[in-house]
Order: structure tokens, then C-alpha cells, then sequence
């Protein structure tokens, strides 16, 4: 399996998509490469693309924020994006940009093996389990089975950015992030696929705020 730094390498001197012909910087993702919490965004903004790291512009700020709320600093977990350079006027990906990009984040994935994976916000929730809305998902494990990843723990919730832009966000993001330390316990908690699915079921006598809640 290639290492982070490998990926990272190749991500630097990719030239896969139009992406490139704007970067100052790719953006391959940093922190913890055995890290449990891996964190996916959408793709640089200005300040990334200038120095190269994840999260490092004002919703970077709002993410560390989030993360000192559970304790943790950003070297604790791992932080990266769907695409790794930036999209000219932090426009949204193209299609055929995330596409292009996708391999690189399925060897990062792979190679950190995270106990659970972040999506903030639409376009990465979207690259991973396509169809679903962020409004509805938000908050709420979920382990699926993705195209050449194998099966993981996915917990969407609305991107920091999001949040800085329209207010009402900011307090739904909060307590989805409050809940991260007790869907990791659930999540270590999870025996193997079959006999967690029995598991879950024998739970849905529960009030529904004891429930687990991993949809599986
Ligand atoms: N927004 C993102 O989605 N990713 C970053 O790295 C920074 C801002
Ligand atoms: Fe390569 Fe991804 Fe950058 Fe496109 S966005 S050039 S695929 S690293």
C-alpha cells in the first residue's frame, strides 16, 4: 500500500486534471497518518493553496475550534479534501475534477484506515455516498460499503465554511461535532457486519436518543 508521503508526493507533480494550471500549491492533506477521525472538505481555498496545508483560512480556524471542543488539535487527526489544488475562485469542483482526483483519496483513506470519516459538507458527502443531502444526513453514522474502499463509517455534517456563511448553521455543526467522541465509542464498539446489523436491530426498543443510530 502506498504511504501518505508517496500519495502526497504524486499529488504534488499531478497534473490529471485543469487544476493544475492555477495552483501555487496542491493540497495532498496532513496530520496523524494513523489517525482514527479522518476529516474530508471540499479543496483548498486561497490561503492553502498558498502554503500547501488543509483548513488553514478562516474555516480552518472554525475546524481547529471545533476540534479543541472534543479535546483534540488538528495533529490528532487527519484533514484532507475531494480535490487537492484549488478550484479557480473557490468555484466548486467539476465533476470530472473530483473524478480525476478521486484516486488519491481513496489511497489516503486506504492507507489511514480511519475508524471513521468525516464528510464536511455536500461535495465530499456527495463523492462518498452520492444522493443524499447534507440538511438531512447531517449528524447521523453511517457504514457503507464504497467502490474499491471496502466498508467504512461515514458521518456527514455541514462544512465550516457553511457555518461562517450562514449563521443558522453554526449550531447544528456544533452539536454534530459534540457527538463525534460518542459515535467513535460506538463505532469500537461495532462487531463485524453481520452481527452488528442483529445488534442493531435488538436496539430499536430504545428511546431514540439512546440509539445507536449507525444506519448500516
Ligand atoms: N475548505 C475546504 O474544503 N478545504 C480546505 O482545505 C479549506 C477550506
Ligand atoms: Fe491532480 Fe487532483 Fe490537482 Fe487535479 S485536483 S491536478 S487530479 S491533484
Amino acid at each position: 500500500m502506498a504511504s501518505l508521503n508517496k500519495i502526497a508526493a504524486e499529488i504534488n507533480k499531478c497534473k490529471k486534471c485543469s487544476l493544475h494550471e492555477d495552483r501555487t500549491n496542491a493540497v495532498p492533506g496532513e496530520g496523524d497518518p494513523k489517525a482514527d477521525l479522518l476529516f474530508i472538505g471540499e479543496g483548498p481555498g486561497k490561503k492553502e493553496d498558498e502554503l500547501g496545508r488543509p483548513f488553514i483560512g478562516p474555516a480552518g480556524k472554525l475546524l481547529e475550534e471545533l476540534l479543541g471542543t472534543i479535546d483534540l488539535t488538528r495533529k490528532d487527526v487527519f484533514i484532507a479534501n475531494v480535490v487537492k489544488c484549488r478550484p479557480p475562485g473557490n468555484r466548486d469542483p467539476l465533476p470530472e475534477e473530483v473524478e480525476a482526483c478521486w484516486p488519491y483519496l481513496q489511497q489516503q483513506v486506504n492507507a489511514i484506515n480511519p475508524k471513521l470519516i468525516v464528510l464536511l459538507g455536500r461535495h465530499s458527502l456527495d463523492r462518498f455516498l452520492p444522493n443524499m443531502k447534507i440538511s438531512t444526513t447531517r449528524g447521523k453514522p453511517m457504514r457503507r460499503e464504497v467502490e474499491n474502499l471496502g466498508r467504512y463509517v461515514f458521518y456527514p455534517i455541514y462544512h465550516p465554511a457553511a457555518a461562517l456563511h450562514n449563521p443558522n448553521n453554526r449550531q447544528p455543526l456544533m452539536e454534530d461535532f459534540q457527538r463525534i467522541p460518542t459515535v467513535l465509542k460506538e463505532v469500537a464498539k461495532l462487531p463485524e457486519k453481520d452481527a452488528a446489523e442483529a445488534e442493531i436491530e435488538d436496539d430499536v426498543d430504545e428511546p431514540e436518543e439512546k440509539q445507536a443510530r449507525l444506519e448500516l
